[in-house]
């Protein structure tokens, strides 16, 4: 009995001493660094991460390095549709950082920012221009938000590499694995505590891309159907373009909902407006 006390002890002991540096320091060694994997959907290669325990996959990609720097890159999110809710902090830690929530509603993508000063429920968060990328699914097994970003590389009390976008930057995820949000139509729902978080090291000397505006290009081209709305498969996507499913469901954030020949839903999710980005492509953004 004692035994076994003294091993629970040492094991607890272990973890911290294995942890604390990480969260004391960005800078140190971390568990677990990026490396460059390719969406085989869209062709996009990211640096990012594949957690072998909490069944996630994070990448990011930068365009190039730039005078100015730009303002944008593009995220990937894959988790597994079981989840409650799978976010992910680019600052590496939940204060003062840049957050995305994701969550499966009805096979929508529902993907916000967030921010918070502190470890209380973060405060929906506008500025960043999400706009979702034609690979982002919501199958039977997975959902995957991969997405462009702009006005993303600085917020409120930080920034990527800490404005630097040649040097480091932790990325931390987190997941609540059974536990939904209180309202999963509600972009804004308030939510619980994650069960777990980890975190990656992002070498950003190694995360732009010569072919960013390539990735661009495609998604723009593509981005006239319902970002959202790229499983053909699924029937029961209320974002289908067809006219018989349900006029009145309301598109999912970031999806289309107007534009020259549009047929699809024209009311956006809880939280959202419909805005006008052009002619042809009107765009759920946060209200
Ligand atoms: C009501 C909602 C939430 C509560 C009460 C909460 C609370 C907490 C607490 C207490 C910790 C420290 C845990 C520990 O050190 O063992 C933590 C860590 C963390 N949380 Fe949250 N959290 C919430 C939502 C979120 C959301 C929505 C995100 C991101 C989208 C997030 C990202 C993180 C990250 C990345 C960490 C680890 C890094 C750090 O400690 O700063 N949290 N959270
Ligand atoms: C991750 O996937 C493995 C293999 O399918 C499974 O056994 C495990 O329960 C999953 N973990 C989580 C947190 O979903
Ligand atoms: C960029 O985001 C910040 C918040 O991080 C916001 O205050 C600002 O208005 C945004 N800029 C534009 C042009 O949307
Ligand atoms: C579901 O989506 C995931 C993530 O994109 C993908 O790896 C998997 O092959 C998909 N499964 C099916 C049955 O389409």
């Amino acid at each position: 009995m004692s035994l076994d006390r003294r091993g629970e002890t040492q094991y607890l002991y272990t973890y911290k001493r294995i942890w604390t540096p990480i969260f004391a320091c960005a800078s140190v060694a971390v568990a677990q660094t990026a490396s460059a994997y390719c969406d085989s959907t869209s062709g996009i290669c990211y640096q990012g991460y594949s957690d072998p325990v909490m069944n996630m996959t994070i990448g990011l990609v930068f365009p190039p390095l730039s005078t100015p720097p730009s303002d944008e890159y593009m995220v990937q999110m894959v988790a597994p549709a079981s989840f409650g809710w799978s976010g992910l902090s680019v600052g590496g830690t939940m204060a003062d950082s840049l957050l995305f929530t994701l969550w499966p509603y009805n096979d929508q993508i529902m993907l916000g920012t967030r921010w918070t000063s502190g470890y209380v429920l973060p405060d929906p968060y506008a500025g960043p221009k999400i706009t979702l990328l034609p690979d982002s699914t919501v199958n039977s097994t997975h959902i995957k938000a991969s997405f462009r970003c702009q006005n993303c590389t600085v917020w409120q009390d930080g920034s990527i590499g800490g404005g630097d976008l040649n040097s480091f930057q932790l990325i931390a995820y987190v997941a609540s694995y059974t536990t939904k949000v209180a309202d999963p139509s509600n972009i804004d729902s308030s939510m619980q505590e994650h069960d777990a978080f980890n975190f990656f090291g992002l070498d950003l000397t190694t995360v732009h891309d010569s072919s960013y505006n390539s990735y661009i290009g495609s998604s723009a081209s593509s981005s006239t159907v319902a970002p959202s709305s790229t499983t053909p498969a699924s029937s029961s996507a209320p974002p289908a373009t067809s006219t018989s499913a349900a006029p009145s469901a309301a598109q999912s954030a970031y999806g289309q909902c107007g534009g020259t020949g549009w047929t699809g839903p024209t009311a956006c999710a809880s939280g959202f407006t419909c805005t006008e980005l052009n002619d042809y492509y009107s765009q759920c953004t946060p209200s």
